[in-house]
């Protein structure tokens, strides 16, 4: 063992489980993403959701649940947070600056992933706010146009603004060689259905009054939600996903996990 003495001279521990923020953007005063470097052991299914946080000042880790936004494949991790002024954890972490550090725990788990999903031929991502997350990840997974057809991400947000880091991912990835060469002319396989409830925008209204209506599937020109070809993936608040669960068993899609794959998954987005 090491003579006592030496350990007072030792550098300050680093945080555990510590990842380096690599990049931070801000969309609105409610909303931001941020990117970290990726432990290299660190392996995940898109979709999936880890621990993540900072020390608090009692000197205890402060963590909560947050999606890995970014893909499988990707060198570093992604994340897409709300900012909650009395929010424990947000009200700091909306702080962070690239060369920061904050804590990130390795076990990824969830439901949100293709194995919780039996085979079929349309994939709906139905998502809230920061319940796009999840998605993020899983729209830029090679596997998800493996397996689907045609792939259709609603994303319902108050105003238009909240919409920017799901507009600007998907409006990317169809100008993406990567995925271009993925999708080849099939590139509008992966559909955009953004909507407001209260800011003016060319599709206003809940996804959910636009599914009882109708109105979506007419807007997209696809049939109404049918077991044998839809699956989908809910992420959004309690409220939402308890409507939306509601709609989909409605229509005949049965809630799978990952011992028991089936029609439709849902998990709640943590933050907020
Ligand atoms: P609304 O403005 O009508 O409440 P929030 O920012 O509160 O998490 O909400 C994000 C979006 O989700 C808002 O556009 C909100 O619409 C919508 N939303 C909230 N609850 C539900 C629900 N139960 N069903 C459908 N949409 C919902």
């Amino acid at each position: 063992a090491k003579p006592v003495t030496q350990t007072a001279a030792r550098p300050v521990p680093t945080l555990p489980d510590a990842q380096e923020v690599t990049e931070v953007q801000h969309y609105t005063d409610r909303l931001f993403r941020f990117r970290t470097k990726r432990p290299q052991s660190l392996r995940f299914r898109s979709g999936e959701f880890v621990m993540i946080g900072l020390m608090g000042d009692n000197g205890k880790p402060l963590l909560r649940a947050y999606s890995i936004a970014s893909p499988s494949w990707d060198d570093e991790l992604e994340f897409y947070s709300i900012k909650v002024p009395e929010g424990p954890l947000t009200s700091k972490l909306q702080h962070i600056a690239p060369g920061d550090q904050i804590i990130l725990r390795p076990k990824p788990v969830g439901t949100l992933v293709h194995d919780a999903l039996l085979p079929g031929k349309r994939l709906w991502l139905f998502a809230t706010g920061t319940g796009f997350a999840p998605f993020a990840s899983i729209i830029r997974d090679p596997e998800t146009y493996e397996r689907f057809e045609e792939v259709i991400v609603t994303h319902t947000c108050r105003d238009v603004a909240e919409l920017t880091y799901s507009r600007e991912m998907i409006e990317g990835l169809k100008e993406d060689d990567l995925m271009r060469e993925l999708l080849g002319d099939g590139i509008d396989r992966l559909r955009y259905y953004p909507t407001t409830t209260r800011e003016e925008s060319p599709k206003m209204g809940r996804i959910t009054t636009l599914i009882e209506s109708g109105e979506l599937f007419r807007d997209l020109g696809v049939p109404p939600l049918d077991p044998a070809a839809d699956r989908g993936m809910v992420c959004g608040s309690l409220a939402f996903n308890l409507d939306i669960k509601a709609l989909l068993e409605g229509a005949g899609l049965r809630e799978g996990a990952n011992s028991e794959p089936g029609e439709f998954v849902i998990e709640k987005a943590f933050v907020g």
